[in-house]
Protein backbone atom coordinates (compact mmCIF):
# COMPACT_ATOMS: atom_id res chain seq x y z
CA UNK A 1 0.00 0.00 0.00
CA UNK A 2 1.68 3.46 -1.29
CA UNK A 3 2.55 5.47 2.15
CA UNK A 4 0.71 9.09 2.69
CA UNK A 5 4.37 10.60 2.04
CA UNK A 6 4.35 8.64 -1.34
CA UNK A 7 0.85 10.08 -2.25
CA UNK A 8 1.93 13.94 -1.84
CA UNK A 9 5.06 13.18 -3.50
CA UNK A 10 3.40 12.22 -6.54
CA UNK A 11 1.14 14.85 -6.56
CA UNK A 12 1.93 17.67 -8.78
CA UNK A 13 4.38 20.44 -7.42
CA UNK A 14 1.54 23.75 -7.43
CA UNK A 15 1.55 26.59 -5.19
CA UNK A 16 -2.29 27.05 -5.24
CA UNK A 17 -4.69 23.71 -5.61
CA UNK A 18 -6.89 24.35 -8.95
CA UNK A 19 -9.61 22.15 -9.80
CA UNK A 20 -7.56 19.85 -11.67
CA UNK A 21 -5.24 19.25 -9.28
CA UNK A 22 -8.14 18.59 -6.98
CA UNK A 23 -9.09 15.53 -9.71
CA UNK A 24 -5.86 14.21 -9.79
CA UNK A 25 -5.91 13.72 -5.86
CA UNK A 26 -9.03 12.25 -6.02
CA UNK A 27 -7.82 10.29 -8.92
CA UNK A 28 -4.76 9.14 -6.57
CA UNK A 29 -7.16 8.17 -3.79
CA UNK A 30 -9.57 5.75 -5.88
CA UNK A 31 -6.12 4.14 -7.13
CA UNK A 32 -4.86 3.95 -3.75
CA UNK A 33 -8.52 2.24 -2.30
CA UNK A 34 -8.59 0.09 -5.41
CA UNK A 35 -5.42 -1.14 -4.65
CA UNK A 36 -6.02 -1.55 -0.97
CA UNK A 37 -9.22 -3.34 -1.19
CA UNK A 38 -6.88 -5.88 -3.81
CA UNK A 39 -4.15 -6.20 -1.03
CA UNK A 40 -7.04 -7.39 1.31
CA UNK A 41 -8.19 -10.26 -1.32
CA UNK A 42 -4.60 -11.34 -1.60
CA UNK A 43 -4.23 -11.31 2.02
CA UNK A 44 -7.52 -13.26 2.85
CA UNK A 45 -6.60 -15.67 0.63
CA UNK A 46 -3.13 -16.18 1.60
CA UNK A 47 -5.04 -16.54 4.93
CA UNK A 48 -7.44 -19.47 3.83
CA UNK A 49 -4.05 -21.15 1.87
CA UNK A 50 -2.19 -20.94 5.48
CA UNK A 51 -4.82 -21.78 7.31
CA UNK A 52 -5.48 -25.49 5.11
CA UNK A 53 -1.78 -26.23 5.10
CA UNK A 54 -1.95 -25.72 9.33
CA UNK A 55 -5.10 -28.30 9.31
CA UNK A 56 -3.79 -30.73 7.02
CA UNK A 57 -0.04 -30.38 8.90
CA UNK A 58 -2.20 -30.79 12.13
CA UNK A 59 -3.94 -33.87 11.15
CA UNK A 60 -0.78 -35.54 9.47
CA UNK A 61 0.90 -35.13 12.76
CA UNK A 62 -2.14 -36.33 14.85
CA UNK A 63 -2.41 -39.53 12.72
CA UNK A 64 1.52 -40.54 13.90
CA UNK A 65 1.98 -42.69 16.52
CA UNK A 66 5.86 -42.01 16.50
CA UNK A 67 6.30 -38.58 18.69
CA UNK A 68 7.25 -35.49 16.50
CA UNK A 69 9.00 -32.69 18.14
CA UNK A 70 10.52 -29.49 16.83
CA UNK A 71 12.86 -27.31 18.49
CA UNK A 72 14.72 -24.13 18.24
CA UNK A 73 18.34 -24.04 17.19
CA UNK A 74 19.73 -24.83 20.99
CA UNK A 75 17.05 -27.85 21.91
CA UNK A 76 14.02 -25.87 23.59
CA UNK A 77 10.97 -27.32 22.46
CA UNK A 78 8.32 -25.10 19.99
CA UNK A 79 6.25 -27.91 19.42
CA UNK A 80 4.68 -31.46 19.62
CA UNK A 81 2.74 -33.37 18.47
CA UNK A 82 -0.50 -35.86 19.91
CA UNK A 83 1.77 -39.05 20.21
CA UNK A 84 4.41 -37.08 21.96
CA UNK A 85 1.79 -36.03 24.86
CA UNK A 86 0.46 -39.83 25.15
CA UNK A 87 4.16 -40.92 25.46
CA UNK A 88 5.44 -38.73 27.82
CA UNK A 89 1.90 -38.36 29.54
CA UNK A 90 2.64 -34.17 29.28
CA UNK A 91 0.75 -31.49 27.66
CA UNK A 92 2.32 -29.58 24.96
CA UNK A 93 1.89 -26.51 26.82
CA UNK A 94 3.75 -27.65 29.76
CA UNK A 95 6.84 -28.67 27.46
CA UNK A 96 6.89 -26.15 25.26
CA UNK A 97 9.90 -23.85 25.57
CA UNK A 98 11.56 -27.11 28.16
CA UNK A 99 14.98 -28.60 26.72
CA UNK A 100 14.53 -31.76 24.98
CA UNK A 101 17.61 -33.26 26.55
CA UNK A 102 15.90 -32.69 30.08
CA UNK A 103 12.62 -34.64 29.16
CA UNK A 104 15.27 -37.45 28.88
CA UNK A 105 15.69 -40.35 31.66
CA UNK A 106 19.22 -39.39 32.99
CA UNK A 107 21.44 -41.79 31.82
CA UNK A 108 20.22 -40.49 28.47
CA UNK A 109 21.50 -37.08 28.55
CA UNK A 110 24.70 -37.03 27.21
CA UNK A 111 24.08 -39.35 24.58
CA UNK A 112 21.38 -37.17 22.94
CA UNK A 113 23.05 -33.91 24.25
CA UNK A 114 26.08 -34.78 22.21
CA UNK A 115 23.85 -35.74 19.31
CA UNK A 116 22.21 -32.97 19.22
CA UNK A 117 25.85 -30.65 19.27
CA UNK A 118 27.21 -33.08 16.26
CA UNK A 119 23.57 -32.62 14.08
CA UNK A 120 24.69 -29.79 12.14
CA UNK A 121 27.73 -32.04 10.50
CA UNK A 122 25.49 -35.25 10.55
CA UNK A 123 22.19 -36.22 10.69
CA UNK A 124 20.93 -38.33 14.14
CA UNK A 125 19.38 -42.04 12.93
CA UNK A 126 17.90 -44.41 14.73
CA UNK A 127 19.56 -43.06 18.52
CA UNK A 128 18.06 -45.16 21.48
CA UNK A 129 17.37 -42.94 24.14
CA UNK A 130 14.51 -43.00 27.53
CA UNK A 131 11.82 -40.45 27.77
CA UNK A 132 11.35 -39.40 30.81
CA UNK A 133 7.28 -40.74 30.86
CA UNK A 134 4.79 -40.03 33.70
CA UNK A 135 4.42 -43.62 33.89
CA UNK A 136 8.14 -45.02 33.61
CA UNK A 137 10.69 -44.18 31.03
CA UNK A 138 9.83 -44.31 27.25
CA UNK A 139 13.00 -46.51 25.26
CA UNK A 140 12.65 -44.67 22.03
CA UNK A 141 14.84 -44.73 18.47
CA UNK A 142 15.22 -40.94 17.52
CA UNK A 143 15.70 -39.55 14.34
CA UNK A 144 16.85 -35.78 14.00
CA UNK A 145 17.35 -33.43 11.40
CA UNK A 146 18.59 -29.82 11.59
CA UNK A 147 16.50 -27.25 9.97
CA UNK A 148 18.50 -24.25 7.98
CA UNK A 149 17.41 -21.13 6.62
CA UNK A 150 17.81 -19.72 3.26
CA UNK A 151 20.95 -18.42 4.17
CA UNK A 152 21.79 -21.82 5.95
CA UNK A 153 22.22 -20.59 9.35
CA UNK A 154 20.59 -23.63 12.01
CA UNK A 155 17.39 -22.78 13.41
CA UNK A 156 15.78 -25.70 14.41
CA UNK A 157 16.04 -29.33 14.54
CA UNK A 158 13.20 -31.72 14.08
CA UNK A 159 12.99 -35.14 16.30
CA UNK A 160 11.10 -37.97 15.14
CA UNK A 161 11.38 -40.89 17.81
CA UNK A 162 9.52 -44.66 17.29
CA UNK A 163 8.38 -46.13 20.57
CA UNK A 164 10.89 -49.01 20.75
CA UNK A 165 8.29 -50.98 23.10
CA UNK A 166 6.54 -51.86 19.30
CA UNK A 167 9.79 -52.15 17.33
CA UNK A 168 10.77 -54.92 20.18
CA UNK A 169 7.30 -56.55 19.95
CA UNK A 170 7.45 -56.36 15.90
CA UNK A 171 10.82 -58.29 16.33
CA UNK A 172 9.95 -60.58 18.68
CA UNK A 173 6.73 -61.23 16.56
CA UNK A 174 9.01 -61.54 13.17
CA UNK A 175 11.60 -63.59 14.97
CA UNK A 176 8.41 -66.00 16.09
CA UNK A 177 7.43 -66.02 12.81
CA UNK A 178 10.29 -66.75 11.15
CA UNK A 179 11.03 -69.67 14.09
CA UNK A 180 8.04 -71.04 12.79
CA UNK A 181 8.67 -70.89 8.74
CA UNK A 182 11.79 -72.86 9.72
CA UNK A 183 9.85 -76.01 11.49
CA UNK A 184 7.71 -75.94 8.74
CA UNK A 185 10.60 -76.11 5.85
CA UNK A 186 12.37 -78.60 8.14
CA UNK A 187 9.37 -80.63 8.01
CA UNK A 188 8.96 -80.68 4.47
CA UNK A 189 12.70 -81.57 3.87
CA UNK A 190 11.97 -84.45 5.89
CA UNK A 191 8.80 -85.31 3.88
CA UNK A 192 10.27 -84.65 1.02
CA UNK A 193 12.67 -87.17 1.96
CA UNK A 194 10.24 -89.75 3.08
CA UNK A 195 8.60 -89.09 -0.46
CA UNK A 196 11.42 -89.89 -2.34
CA UNK A 197 12.37 -93.13 0.12
CA UNK A 198 8.82 -94.38 -1.11
CA UNK A 199 9.53 -93.86 -4.28
CA UNK A 200 12.85 -96.11 -3.51
CA UNK A 201 10.89 -98.66 -1.67
CA UNK A 202 8.37 -99.46 -4.36
CA UNK A 203 11.27 -100.68 -6.12
CA UNK A 204 13.26 -102.08 -3.71
CA UNK A 205 10.42 -104.15 -2.50
CA UNK A 206 10.25 -105.56 -6.30
CA UNK A 207 13.27 -106.11 -6.24
CA UNK A 208 14.34 -107.79 -2.95
CA UNK A 209 11.76 -110.57 -4.38
CA UNK A 210 13.71 -111.44 -7.00
CA UNK A 211 16.69 -113.15 -5.45
CA UNK A 212 14.67 -113.82 -2.01
CA UNK A 213 12.04 -116.33 -4.17
CA UNK A 214 15.13 -117.59 -5.72
CA UNK A 215 17.00 -118.42 -2.09
CA UNK A 216 13.72 -119.57 -1.01
CA UNK A 217 13.33 -121.92 -4.04
CA UNK A 218 17.17 -123.26 -3.95
CA UNK A 219 16.38 -123.76 -0.05
CA UNK A 220 13.58 -125.90 -0.36
CA UNK A 221 14.98 -127.83 -3.18
CA UNK A 222 18.63 -128.32 -0.48
CA UNK A 223 15.61 -129.54 1.87
CA UNK A 224 14.44 -132.14 0.06
CA UNK A 225 18.52 -133.17 -1.02
CA UNK A 226 18.94 -133.32 2.93
CA UNK A 227 16.47 -136.13 3.46
CA UNK A 228 17.21 -137.95 0.19
CA UNK A 229 20.92 -138.01 1.09
CA UNK A 230 20.42 -138.81 5.07
CA UNK A 231 17.77 -141.92 3.49
CA UNK A 232 21.05 -142.95 1.66
CA UNK A 233 23.49 -142.55 4.17
CA UNK A 234 20.92 -144.39 6.49
CA UNK A 235 20.82 -147.20 4.14
CA UNK A 236 25.25 -147.15 3.97
CA UNK A 237 25.16 -147.29 8.09
CA UNK A 238 23.05 -150.34 8.25
CA UNK A 239 25.12 -152.34 6.10
CA UNK A 240 22.61 -153.06 3.01
CA UNK A 241 24.66 -154.60 0.10
CA UNK A 242 26.18 -153.05 -2.78
CA UNK A 243 23.42 -154.03 -4.87
CA UNK A 244 20.85 -152.51 -3.05
CA UNK A 245 22.60 -149.62 -2.36
CA UNK A 246 23.02 -148.99 -6.44
CA UNK A 247 19.10 -149.58 -6.63
CA UNK A 248 18.58 -146.75 -3.65
CA UNK A 249 21.20 -144.79 -5.59
CA UNK A 250 18.96 -144.84 -8.33
CA UNK A 251 15.49 -144.61 -7.31
CA UNK A 252 17.00 -141.25 -5.15
CA UNK A 253 18.57 -139.57 -7.93
CA UNK A 254 21.58 -139.02 -6.42
CA UNK A 255 23.82 -138.40 -9.07
CA UNK A 256 21.32 -135.71 -10.70
CA UNK A 257 21.21 -134.45 -6.99
CA UNK A 258 25.15 -134.20 -6.87
CA UNK A 259 25.36 -132.17 -10.04
CA UNK A 260 22.94 -129.87 -9.08
CA UNK A 261 24.23 -129.25 -5.58
CA UNK A 262 27.11 -126.59 -6.73
CA UNK A 263 24.41 -124.53 -8.86
CA UNK A 264 21.93 -124.61 -5.94
CA UNK A 265 24.66 -123.25 -3.70
CA UNK A 266 26.50 -120.52 -6.47
CA UNK A 267 22.71 -119.26 -7.26
CA UNK A 268 21.80 -119.08 -3.07
CA UNK A 269 25.16 -117.23 -2.77
CA UNK A 270 24.47 -114.85 -5.81
CA UNK A 271 20.42 -114.03 -4.16
CA UNK A 272 21.98 -113.51 -0.86
CA UNK A 273 24.99 -111.33 -2.88
CA UNK A 274 22.09 -109.28 -4.45
CA UNK A 275 20.33 -108.92 -1.15
CA UNK A 276 23.62 -107.27 0.71
CA UNK A 277 23.80 -104.83 -2.38
CA UNK A 278 20.39 -103.45 -2.29
CA UNK A 279 20.80 -103.13 1.41
CA UNK A 280 24.21 -101.27 0.67
CA UNK A 281 22.64 -99.26 -1.88
CA UNK A 282 19.53 -98.29 0.84
CA UNK A 283 22.27 -97.29 3.45
CA UNK A 284 23.82 -95.11 1.10
CA UNK A 285 20.95 -93.70 0.48
CA UNK A 286 19.23 -93.01 3.95
CA UNK A 287 23.24 -91.90 5.40
CA UNK A 288 22.59 -88.41 6.97
CA UNK A 289 25.15 -85.70 7.29
CA UNK A 290 26.86 -87.38 10.86
CA UNK A 291 28.73 -89.39 8.46
CA UNK A 292 32.37 -87.88 7.68
CA UNK A 293 33.56 -87.06 4.20
CA UNK A 294 36.06 -89.49 2.79
CA UNK A 295 36.84 -91.01 -0.78
CA UNK A 296 34.17 -92.31 -2.59
CA UNK A 297 34.06 -93.17 -6.10
CA UNK A 298 31.05 -91.02 -8.15
CA UNK A 299 30.95 -93.95 -10.88
CA UNK A 300 29.80 -96.47 -8.30
CA UNK A 301 27.36 -93.87 -6.80
CA UNK A 302 25.92 -92.90 -10.17
CA UNK A 303 25.40 -96.83 -10.90
CA UNK A 304 23.41 -97.10 -7.95
CA UNK A 305 21.13 -94.63 -8.14
CA UNK A 306 20.55 -95.14 -12.39
CA UNK A 307 19.87 -98.62 -11.38
CA UNK A 308 17.05 -97.38 -9.16
CA UNK A 309 15.74 -95.01 -11.09
CA UNK A 310 15.80 -96.56 -14.62
CA UNK A 311 13.86 -99.41 -12.96
CA UNK A 312 10.73 -97.51 -12.10
CA UNK A 313 11.22 -95.43 -15.90
CA UNK A 314 9.42 -96.05 -19.22
CA UNK A 315 10.69 -99.45 -20.95
CA UNK A 316 11.85 -96.99 -24.43
CA UNK A 317 14.47 -95.10 -22.39
CA UNK A 318 17.58 -95.41 -23.91
CA UNK A 319 20.74 -94.51 -21.42
CA UNK A 320 23.55 -93.74 -23.39
CA UNK A 321 27.48 -93.15 -21.06
CA UNK A 322 30.35 -92.16 -21.24
CA UNK A 323 32.19 -93.38 -18.41
CA UNK A 324 35.54 -93.44 -16.92
CA UNK A 325 36.31 -96.83 -14.71
CA UNK A 326 36.17 -95.09 -11.59
CA UNK A 327 36.37 -91.78 -10.43
CA UNK A 328 37.22 -91.08 -6.86
CA UNK A 329 35.62 -87.98 -5.68
CA UNK A 330 35.71 -86.48 -1.65
CA UNK A 331 32.71 -85.69 0.41
CA UNK A 332 29.26 -87.58 1.31
CA UNK A 333 28.54 -90.30 -0.71
CA UNK A 334 25.01 -90.74 0.91
CA UNK A 335 24.58 -87.32 0.26
CA UNK A 336 25.75 -87.25 -3.14
CA UNK A 337 23.91 -89.91 -4.40
CA UNK A 338 20.68 -88.27 -2.76
CA UNK A 339 21.41 -85.28 -5.20
CA UNK A 340 21.98 -87.89 -8.11
CA UNK A 341 18.68 -89.92 -7.44
CA UNK A 342 16.62 -86.26 -7.71
CA UNK A 343 18.97 -85.05 -10.56
CA UNK A 344 18.17 -88.73 -12.62
CA UNK A 345 14.29 -88.36 -11.56
CA UNK A 346 14.13 -85.14 -12.89
CA UNK A 347 15.19 -86.11 -16.41
CA UNK A 348 13.02 -89.17 -16.64
CA UNK A 349 10.17 -86.96 -15.28
CA UNK A 350 11.02 -84.87 -17.97
CA UNK A 351 10.45 -87.21 -20.62
CA UNK A 352 7.72 -88.94 -19.66
CA UNK A 353 5.58 -87.66 -23.00
CA UNK A 354 8.58 -88.02 -25.04
CA UNK A 355 8.14 -90.37 -27.96
CA UNK A 356 11.96 -91.61 -28.26
CA UNK A 357 13.15 -90.71 -24.58
CA UNK A 358 17.18 -90.79 -24.22
CA UNK A 359 19.69 -89.92 -21.42
CA UNK A 360 23.21 -89.00 -21.70
CA UNK A 361 25.37 -89.42 -18.83
CA UNK A 362 29.34 -88.65 -18.98
CA UNK A 363 31.43 -87.94 -16.56
CA UNK A 364 35.44 -87.29 -16.61
CA UNK A 365 37.68 -84.80 -14.15
CA UNK A 366 39.98 -81.61 -14.24
CA UNK A 367 43.07 -80.92 -11.68
CA UNK A 368 41.02 -80.83 -8.64
CA UNK A 369 37.73 -81.64 -9.24
CA UNK A 370 35.51 -84.54 -10.83
CA UNK A 371 32.20 -84.24 -13.38
CA UNK A 372 29.20 -85.35 -14.02
CA UNK A 373 26.53 -84.14 -16.36
CA UNK A 374 23.42 -86.03 -17.12
CA UNK A 375 21.64 -84.79 -20.36
CA UNK A 376 18.15 -85.41 -21.35
CA UNK A 377 16.18 -84.76 -24.26
CA UNK A 378 13.00 -83.87 -22.51
CA UNK A 379 11.31 -80.03 -23.21
CA UNK A 380 13.84 -78.32 -21.27
CA UNK A 381 12.58 -75.00 -19.20
CA UNK A 382 11.56 -71.35 -20.50
CA UNK A 383 14.35 -69.73 -19.91
CA UNK A 384 12.35 -67.03 -17.10
CA UNK A 385 11.87 -70.54 -15.39
CA UNK A 386 15.55 -70.97 -15.17
CA UNK A 387 16.77 -68.55 -12.42
CA UNK A 388 14.11 -70.06 -10.13
CA UNK A 389 14.29 -73.72 -10.38
CA UNK A 390 16.82 -73.85 -7.20
CA UNK A 391 14.27 -72.07 -5.27
CA UNK A 392 12.79 -74.06 -2.43
CA UNK A 393 9.05 -74.84 -3.69
CA UNK A 394 9.48 -74.04 -7.03
CA UNK A 395 7.58 -77.30 -8.91
CA UNK A 396 5.77 -77.71 -12.38
CA UNK A 397 5.02 -81.18 -11.38
CA UNK A 398 1.12 -82.10 -10.06
CA UNK A 399 0.33 -81.78 -6.40
CA UNK A 400 1.75 -85.22 -5.12
CA UNK A 401 3.72 -85.72 -7.34
CA UNK A 402 6.79 -82.84 -6.41
CA UNK A 403 7.69 -80.90 -3.84
CA UNK A 404 9.72 -79.02 -5.21
CA UNK A 405 12.61 -79.15 -3.03
CA UNK A 406 14.70 -81.82 -4.58
CA UNK A 407 16.81 -79.51 -6.44
CA UNK A 408 16.98 -76.64 -3.25
CA UNK A 409 17.98 -79.73 -1.08
CA UNK A 410 20.45 -80.90 -3.79
CA UNK A 411 21.78 -77.20 -4.48
CA UNK A 412 22.66 -76.86 -0.52
CA UNK A 413 24.04 -80.38 -0.25
CA UNK A 414 26.45 -79.53 -2.96
CA UNK A 415 27.82 -76.20 -1.87
CA UNK A 416 28.34 -77.92 1.24
CA UNK A 417 30.67 -80.24 0.24
CA UNK A 418 32.78 -77.75 -1.47
CA UNK A 419 31.07 -78.29 -5.03
CA UNK A 420 28.25 -76.58 -7.86
CA UNK A 421 25.55 -77.93 -9.72
CA UNK A 422 24.13 -75.76 -12.63
CA UNK A 423 21.08 -76.63 -15.07
CA UNK A 424 21.50 -75.26 -18.25
CA UNK A 425 18.64 -75.84 -21.30
CA UNK A 426 20.56 -77.79 -23.92
CA UNK A 427 19.04 -75.34 -27.22
CA UNK A 428 21.73 -72.47 -25.39
CA UNK A 429 24.67 -74.70 -25.13
CA UNK A 430 26.75 -75.22 -28.06
CA UNK A 431 28.46 -78.77 -27.02
CA UNK A 432 25.49 -80.56 -25.89
CA UNK A 433 24.39 -84.11 -27.29
CA UNK A 434 20.87 -82.89 -28.31
CA UNK A 435 19.32 -79.55 -29.33
CA UNK A 436 16.78 -79.92 -26.31
CA UNK A 437 15.99 -80.87 -22.78
CA UNK A 438 18.17 -79.93 -19.99
CA UNK A 439 21.80 -80.04 -18.75
CA UNK A 440 22.97 -80.58 -15.30
CA UNK A 441 26.35 -80.43 -14.32
CA UNK A 442 27.69 -81.12 -11.06
CA UNK A 443 31.22 -80.29 -10.08
CA UNK A 444 32.74 -81.68 -6.86
CA UNK A 445 36.27 -81.86 -5.15
CA UNK A 446 38.18 -84.90 -6.12
CA UNK A 447 39.84 -86.86 -3.68
CA UNK A 448 43.32 -86.75 -2.99
CA UNK A 449 45.01 -88.92 -1.39
CA UNK A 450 45.88 -86.65 1.60
CA UNK A 451 42.82 -85.99 2.24
CA UNK A 452 41.70 -89.72 2.43
CA UNK A 453 44.67 -90.09 5.17
CA UNK A 454 43.08 -87.64 7.65
CA UNK A 455 39.74 -89.72 7.02
CA UNK A 456 41.13 -92.52 8.40
N1 LIG B 1 15.56 -82.14 -16.44
C1 LIG B 1 14.55 -81.29 -16.32
N2 LIG B 1 13.76 -80.98 -17.38
C2 LIG B 1 12.71 -80.12 -17.26
N3 LIG B 1 12.40 -79.50 -16.11
C3 LIG B 1 13.15 -79.74 -15.03
C4 LIG B 1 14.26 -80.65 -15.05
N4 LIG B 1 14.81 -80.66 -13.82
C5 LIG B 1 14.09 -79.84 -13.06
N5 LIG B 1 13.09 -79.29 -13.76
C6 LIG B 1 12.09 -78.32 -13.28
O1 LIG B 1 12.52 -77.85 -12.02
C7 LIG B 1 11.47 -78.00 -11.05
C8 LIG B 1 12.07 -78.17 -9.68
O2 LIG B 1 12.77 -79.38 -9.57
P1 LIG B 1 12.96 -80.01 -8.12
O3 LIG B 1 13.75 -81.25 -8.27
O4 LIG B 1 13.50 -78.95 -7.22
O5 LIG B 1 11.50 -80.28 -7.64
P2 LIG B 1 10.45 -81.35 -8.20
O6 LIG B 1 11.19 -82.37 -9.02
O7 LIG B 1 9.36 -80.61 -8.84
O8 LIG B 1 9.94 -82.00 -6.87
P3 LIG B 1 10.75 -83.00 -5.90
O9 LIG B 1 12.16 -83.11 -6.42
O10 LIG B 1 10.68 -82.33 -4.58
O11 LIG B 1 10.01 -84.29 -5.96
C9 LIG B 1 10.67 -79.17 -11.57
O12 LIG B 1 9.34 -79.14 -11.10
C10 LIG B 1 10.73 -78.97 -13.08
O13 LIG B 1 9.79 -78.01 -13.49
MG1 LIG C 1 12.97 -83.32 -8.30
Amino acid sequence: MPKESQLMASLPQQTSFTDEAWVEVIRKMDEAYADLIGYQVQVEEQNTALEEARSFFDSVQAAMSDALVACDHEGRIQQVNRAFEELSGSAADSVVGLSLVSLCCEDSQPRLQQALQQLRQQPVRDLEISLQGQKGPVPLALNCSARFNRRGRLIGIVVAGRPLGELQRAFKELHQAHAELKLAQERLVQAEKMASLGRLVAGVAHELNNPISFIYGNMHALQRYSRRLIKYFDAVHAGQDRQSLMALREDLRLDKLIADLDSLVEGTLEGAGRVRDIVDDLRQFSSTQKTSKAGFDLIHTLSSALHWITKESPAQLKVITDLPEQLQAYGHSGQVHQVIVNLLQNAVDALQDQSQPQLFIRAGQTEDKVWLQITDNGPGVPEDQLPRLFDPFFTTKPVGQGTGLGLAISYGIVQEQGGSLTLENCSQLELAPVASGIQASLYLPRSTQAEEKNDG
